[in-house]
């Protein structure tokens, strides 16, 4: 086995976090930016590192699941998504449903689940009393996860959030603005593989961008199948600006809008 292999083979073995669901390019990449900062000459040099340095692995993890996000990402996205999730809650009250449920799946530190929280919240007006909207926010970095519980956002990633959303969904806090206990209680954070555990059952609407970019074909193929069974019909299904539905799901899926990449089950 050359030394790549066995790299990737260790940090599996090591931390449980299957290296399989990555492409090789993007995983030489990522090595290599931390090998240069270690100034690592070869990965068995490396893997020596990951061994005597408690710090590195942390690093590493954090370097191999980039968690870039802002609220309100691709902002002509979630003008579209506004127009659909206002559809969707009115079909759901149509059939005497007070409740739906959504997922932000791969949700970095919260960014994208506080953004549907708060158009759904503005759609629902004087309504939320009455409608209850659950956003479940899963990811595997727990670093990410905490982050989105805590809820504070330093005002660079706050550029796409429109001064009545910040007055309203906002509080000024030391570091930045904190989301309201209100916000924060429409939104679960969960630790969850997409690769290797069970997808979450039974959503109206999911979330699935920027996520899926790193992943073979054959995964992708996958993931949009489990996304695909657990959506109810009639669900959503968002995916990121530069990603494209593969495999099975292309046929069953129907295009809502192409260019923003939602699709329908
Ligand atoms: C670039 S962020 C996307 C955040 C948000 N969805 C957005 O579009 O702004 C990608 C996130 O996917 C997470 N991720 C990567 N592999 C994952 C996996 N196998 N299961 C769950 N989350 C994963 C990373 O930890 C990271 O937080």
């Amino acid at each position: 086995m050359d030394e790549f292999e066995e790299l990737k083979k260790k940090i599996s073995k090591d931390k449980n976090f299957s290296c399989a669901q990555y492409k090789d390019p993007y995983l030489k990449r990522r090595f290599a930016i931390r090998m240069r900062a270690t100034t690592t000459k070869s990965y068995r040099e490396y893997m020596k590192l990951l061994d005597t340095d408690p710090e590195e692995y942390p690093i590493l993890l954090n370097v191999l699941t980039v968690n870039v996000t802002e609220f309100f990402r691709d902002t002509s996205v979630f003008e579209e998504v506004k127009r659909v999730l206002k559809l969707a809650i009115k079909a759901k009250q149509e059939n005497h449903r007070n409740s739906m449920r959504i997922w932000s799946a791969g949700c970095s530190n919260g960014s994208e689940a506080y953004t549907i929280a708060m158009l759904s919240d503005n759609i629902l007006g004087t309504e939320t009393n009455s409608f209850k909207v659950s956003i479940y926010a899963t990811d595997i970095d727990d670093g990410s996860l905490k982050r989105g519980r805590d809820g504070i956002y330093n005002p660079d990633l706050l550029k796409g959030v429109q001064k009545p959303y910040l007055q309203k969904y906002f509080n000024e806090v030391d570091g930045g603005y904190q989301v309201t206990n209100a916000t924060k209680k429409m939104v679960t954070f969960k630790r969850n593989d997409l690769i290797n555990e069970r997808p979450l059952p039974m959503m109206d609407m999911i979330f699935c961008r920027n996520v899926v970019i790193y992943f073979s074909r054959e995964l992708q193929e996958k993931l949009f199948m489990n996304f695909y069974r657990s959506l109810n019909k009639g669900g959503y299904f968002v995916m990121g600006k530069t990603e494209t539905l593969v495999g099975e799901a292309r046929d069953k899926f129907t295009p809502v809008n192409n260019k923003e990449r939602i699709y329908q089950k």
